[in-house]
């Protein structure tokens, strides 16, 4: 397996491109499902779960082609043959699951693998299931398989008043109301801006939607989608991660593509940590106030809170912040498991259930860590940025799911990183 050294090198300078939003791109994919017409992205990230939600598509009968070096993905799925989506793809990525809602609208049936549990929680799809079930579903589980079937006339509008936010069961219950009979209200509904994303996305396909990026989506059922061109937004989390590059090493960064409307919680505690953020006309300009990060508290939240995509690379920073900071993590139950590895780096960081008390201390010193996910990997790159000496991250498949070309960005910028081929 590859692994990936990282030496403490000082201040950081220069630009970094940010890439098309993985979490975005892994829901317009399966929006191909709901028209017999082309649907083309653009911008999109090369990324291996890019090419896992390619291959699903395809099992499916879709024609996928990526083009100009992955970064246009052209999918039609004319001649759907096949209705499952079976549990040797969906393990490797819960995202199969929002294969679902576009197969149950435009199909009527779908038979999905349930995707299981993941490092960070358990992860069920319930508020998917129950979405869909207020469209007029019926939901059959056996086998570790979702066996569903809509009314003879097809789905239909629905009330749907989720008890808690969930970005996934949005946009199934979102893609499904799009061809279902009647009208669909959403409450409670994800106001992520990959949920935005792909309503305009929906809408360019002849979709009628109103209210997306806030917490009440209605749409109007219509009887067919046509095909649509779509560039696929920033990646901010991404984004927030390349931001905390000059955060945690000093230096001046500008991370191209860049908005602050993406990162706007994340940018408020980057303020109170004494990180400036400038928005210019390319991206964000990142840049450390003076010599000290001081020390702020994270809770994680849905949008617009706090990203919990961002919590481990925060620790990162507030390992050698002046004072103690305390993050609570509360949308998965177990994503801290980068905290261990920080601490082989010297970190001081106290976890008790969803609370992680970090004590700031002057330097973290390089040190061999292992990635367990893909958020806790590259919190262990940008803790390795600033740390003394070489810190060696092994497992970096977890890397390759979420973000492309880290070695030549961070290079680019003048990081001491770099990849070794593994056996
Ligand atoms: C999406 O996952 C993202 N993945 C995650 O990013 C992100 O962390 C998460 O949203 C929260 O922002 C993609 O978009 C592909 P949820 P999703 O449904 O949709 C519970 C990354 O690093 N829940 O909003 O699966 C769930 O267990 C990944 O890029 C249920 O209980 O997240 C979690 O505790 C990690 N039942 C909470 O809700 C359900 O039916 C929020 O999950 C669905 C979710």
């Amino acid at each position: 397996m590859d692994r990936i050294v990282v030496t403490g090198n000082g201040p950081l300078q220069g630009t970094i491109p940010i890439a098309g939003a993985k979490n975005a791109c892994l829901t317009l994919m399966p929006a191909t499902l709901l028209s017999d017409e082309p649907l083309t992205l653009t911008n999109a990230p090369r990324l291996s779960d890019i090419r896992t939600m390619t291959q699903l598509l395809q099992s499916l009968g879709c024609e996928v082609t990526s083009l100009q070096d992955g970064q246009v993905i052209a999918m039609s799925s004319h001649d759907i043959g096949n209705l499952t989506a079976h549990y040797d793809i969906v393990r490797k990525m819960r995202a199969s699951i929002l294969v679902l809602g576009p197969m149950l609208a435009r199909h009527g049936r779908a038979v999905v693998s349930l995707p299981g549990g993941c490092a960070i929680g358990a992860r069920p799809v319930d508020l998917h299931l129950k979405a869909l079930e207020a469209m007029g579903a019926e939901m059959d589980l056996r086998d570790g398989y979702v066996h569903a079937k809509a009314p003879a006339g097809g789905l239909r509008g629905g009330e749907i008043d989720f008890p808690f936010v969930s970005v996934g069961a949005t946009e199934n219950a979102l893609m499904a109301a799009t061809l279902a009979r009647g009208t669909t209200v959403i409450r409670n509904a994800a106001r992520e801006p990959e949920i935005v994303d792909l309503a305009i996305c929906l809408r360019k396909m002849g979709a009628r939607i109103e209210g997306e990026g806030t917490s009440t989506i209605t749409v109007e059922g219509v009887d067919r989608l046509h095909g649509a061109t779509h560039p696929v937004v920033t990646d901010r989390i991404e984004l927030g991660t390349y931001m905390l590059a000059p955060a945690i090493c000093g230096g001046e960064v500008e991370c191209l593509g860049g908005r602050i409307e993406l990162v706007g919680a994340f940018c408020e505690k980057l303020d109170a940590a004494g990180i400036d953020v400038t928005q210019t006309e390319k991206g964000l300009k990142v840049s450390r106030r003076g010599d000290l990060i001081r020390a702020v508290n994270v809770t994680t939240e849905p949008f617009p809170g706090f990203p919990t995509d961002l919590q481990a690379q925060m620790m990162a920073l507030l390992c050698t912040a002046q004072g103690t900071s305390v993050l609570e993590e509360k949308i998965f139950e177990n994503r801290f498991m980068h905290a261990p590895e920080l601490m082989r780096m010297g970190a001081r960081i106290d976890v008790h259930g969803g609370t992680a008390t970090v004590t700031g201390v002057k330097t973290l010193r390089g040190a061999p860590v292992m990635a367990t996910d893909l958020r806790a990997s590259v919190s262990l790159i940008l803790a390795g940025l600033a740390a003394e000496g070489e810190t060696v991250v092994s497992r970096v498949y977890h890397l390759d799911r979420g973000y492309e070309h880290v070695v030549r960005k961070l290079r680019g910028v003048g990081a001491k990183i770099e990849r070794i081929k593994g056996e």
